[in-house]
């Protein structure tokens, strides 16, 4: 049998820059340690988020030459809906600039102050959208999900045992929504199954409360579906998407991720009233409902990415080039998230750098040391990600200390892959040296992940 190659040519290039291990010593150390803080010309393979990063088609730049930019009625966007409902199935939409602006839209319409927003491990931008209406959002994710090394092919499953305790506990009235994320970026880009979309929506129904997902990678999740569940190994990607919109009320979406665009998102539903309330805060916020804070001909190459996305070529050849990095790590014994997930690789740093303490942001510690050796810019989900409680201000420690390299779409070759993962082992064979981490000398209140300055201890 012949291997396997990528079912894409490259039409253009972008030159990307090599520097020495010093020369990170001192740009890491002027970032005050926060690679937020980097110049991108400072980082050689930039795994930072596979967020508004890939590499746009030839198709989606030709849809960019005939946008049309007109204030109303714009044609790019009626292409767009068009695609929307096509893939969605949703009678509504209304476009806003990004994913999380999506979320302000939504919430504005539906959460308010001491609500209770379930979902299987909240994004931080949908969180932070629920804490800052001082509402609270409650992860019910299934346990296996904490366990990085056990294998269970749906970990960003609902528990329906945790779901329906938080929905006997709290009144209808007080749960304005539930949001399933697909894949689930924060246990690990996990996917959920259509058994668990179906018992959740069932659930849902029962109780009388909305479900919405979070559909930033939903692409991704339906091939996992098509991959790992009975029943749905002949069906195509495009219908499987569909069958797990159909369980649904609405969605909200960063298009910067599955929509194969740089910038963008939407809001899509069925409730004529929901759509009504948050048509008044779309304006407010984003624009007018024609375009909603994208140019016409961002929401054209759009329409053409979502149809891409969708698409079972696209995808496995970038889903699987997340597993080849993530197979050739688990192959030198490097401590990930498995089985691996759909965007991006998460380390265990738990596992990887034991011996700095949880109170020295070890997960940050190793993100810095992968940076310094390689020049690969990840990013911590760990404790500097999870804030403070609200109340009580005290660090909250998860229980995961992650460090996240998330592969950007169509952007690296496989040649990329196995630099990154050389640098990882090197890390990994020399990890008890690494004994000490940082601590913070200024955050912001809140999302303070972007901003903080740390020094070494
Ligand atoms: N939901 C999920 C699951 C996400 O991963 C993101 C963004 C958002 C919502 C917010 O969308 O960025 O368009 O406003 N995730 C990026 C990441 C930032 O790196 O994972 P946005």
């Amino acid at each position: 049998e012949l291997p396997y190659a990528e079912p894409y040519k490259i039409k253009m290039v972008e030159s990307i820059n090599r520097s020495t291990k010093e020369q990170r010593l001192k740009w890491i150390k002027k970032a005050n340690y926060n690679l937020f803080n980097l110049t991108s010309d400072k980082v050689f393979i930039d795994l930072l988020t596979d967020s508004g990063t890939g590499a746009m088609s030839d198709k989606q730049w030709a849809e960019m030459m005939i946008g049309d930019e007109s204030y109303a009625g714009s044609s790019s966007f009626l292409k767009l809906k068009k695609t929307v409902k096509k893939i969605t199935g949703f009678k509504y939409f209304l476009p806003t600039h990004q994913g999380r602006a999506a979320e302000n839209v939504l919430f504005s319409a539906l959460v308010k102050e001491g609500d209770i927003v379930p979902g299987n491990s909240h994004f931080d931008t949908t969180k932070g959208h629920i804490e800052f209406r001082k509402a609270t959002a409650i992860d019910c994710t299934i346990d296996e999900a904490f366990d990085t090394s056990k294998i269970h092919p749906f970990k960003g499953n609902i528990d329906i045992q945790k779901l329906k305790s938080v929905f006997k506990k709290y009144p209808a009235k007080k749960i304005p929504l539930v949001i399933l994320t697909i894949t689930c970026n924060s246990s690990g880009g996990q996917p959920v199954s259509v058994q668990n979309v179906k018992e959740v929506s069932k659930l849902c129904k029962q109780y009388n409360v909305p479900l919405f997902f979070d559909s930033a990678r939903f692409a991704e999740n339906a091939y996992f579906i098509k991959k790992r569940e009975k029943g749905y190994e002949s069906k195509t990607i495009k219908e499987i998407a569909k069958e797990v919109f159909s369980y649904g009320d609405g969605m909200t979406m960063s298009a910067k991720k599955d929509g194969l665009v740089n910038m963008g998102g939407f809001i899509a539903l069925n409730s004529k009233e929901i759509f009504k309330q948050a048509t008044v805060f779309n304006i407010m916020f984003e624009g007018f409902i024609t375009y909603g804070g994208m140019n016409g001909r961002d929401m054209g190459a759009l329409a053409i990415g979502l149809d891409e996305a969708t698409e079972f070529n696209y995808l496995e050849s970038r889903v699987e080039q997340v597993a080849y990095l993530g197979n050739k790590l688990v192959e030198f014994g490097v401590p990930v998230q498995q089985p691996i997930g759909g965007h991006a690789i998460f380390l265990d740093a738990n596992k990887f750098v034991p011996n700095i303490p949880r109170e020295e942001y070890r997960a940050q510690a190793l993100a810095i040391e992968i940076y310094v050796v390689g020049g690969i810019r990840g990013v911590e989900i760990g404790t500097v990600l999870a804030d403070r409680d609200p109340i009580t201000r005290e660090n909250r420690y998860p229980e995961l200390e992650l460090v996240r390299l998330a592969v950007p779409r169509r952007t690296y070759s496989n040649n990329h892959m196995d630099y990154i993962a050389v640098a990882l082992k090197n890390i990994y064979d020399t990890r008890n040296e690494a004994k000490t981490g940082y601590v913070i000398t200024e955050e912001a209140p809140i999302m303070r992940h972007f901003t903080t300055k740390f020094k070494k201890v």
